[in-house]
């Protein structure tokens, strides 16, 4: 019975909720500077203490343009697969992207939809997405 228990358990818990990655209606980004932003997220990039981990930030995993699989190069929202397993969603945004690793990379609560650092860390995604898409 107990080992019932634990395997639904984590099931459970590698599920993520599709609301922690969707922007819910009526709220709005932090608003600012593109330049502004990119810098603020390329900071946030690297920035340790957004991860429960010790010693991990995005940088971690993605350090470099091309740190990112196939699907990264279509136009947002698109499907990603990991996210398709644990969420459900057919489709997500740079934004989405950026609370889905928060929790499942990060090992930490989605950022605030108001944050300046989700702001900032969607410029960074949004840029790079660029970059990779124009090369
Ligand atoms: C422990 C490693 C790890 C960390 C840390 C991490 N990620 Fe990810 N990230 C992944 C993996 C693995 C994928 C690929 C998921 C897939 O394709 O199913 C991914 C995919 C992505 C994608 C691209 C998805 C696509 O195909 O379009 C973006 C954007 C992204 N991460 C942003 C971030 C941001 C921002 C942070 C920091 C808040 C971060 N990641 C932290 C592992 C990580």
């Amino acid at each position: 019975m107990h080992f019932h228990y634990d395997a639904a358990w984590q099931r459970q818990s590698s599920r993520i909720n599709p609301r922690d990655v969707t922007r819910p209606q009526g709220t709005k980004p932090f608003s600012g500077d593109v330049t502004a932003l990119l810098a603020t997220g390329t900071e946030s990039h690297g920035d340790t203490s957004l991860s429960t981990v010790e010693g991990r930030s995005c940088n971690t995993c993605h350090l470099e343009a091309d740190s990112y699989k196939a699907t990264f190069k279509k136009p947002w929202p698109h499907f990603v697969a990991s996210v398709k397993t644990k969420t459900g969603l057919d489709r997500i945004t740079a934004e989405g992207m950026v609370q889905f690793c928060m929790i499942s990379a990060m090992n930490a609560k989605p950022l605030a939809w108001d944050a300046e650092a989700l702001a900032g860390l969607t410029a960074f995604v949004l840029d790079r997405h660029k970059k990779v898409v124009e090369k």
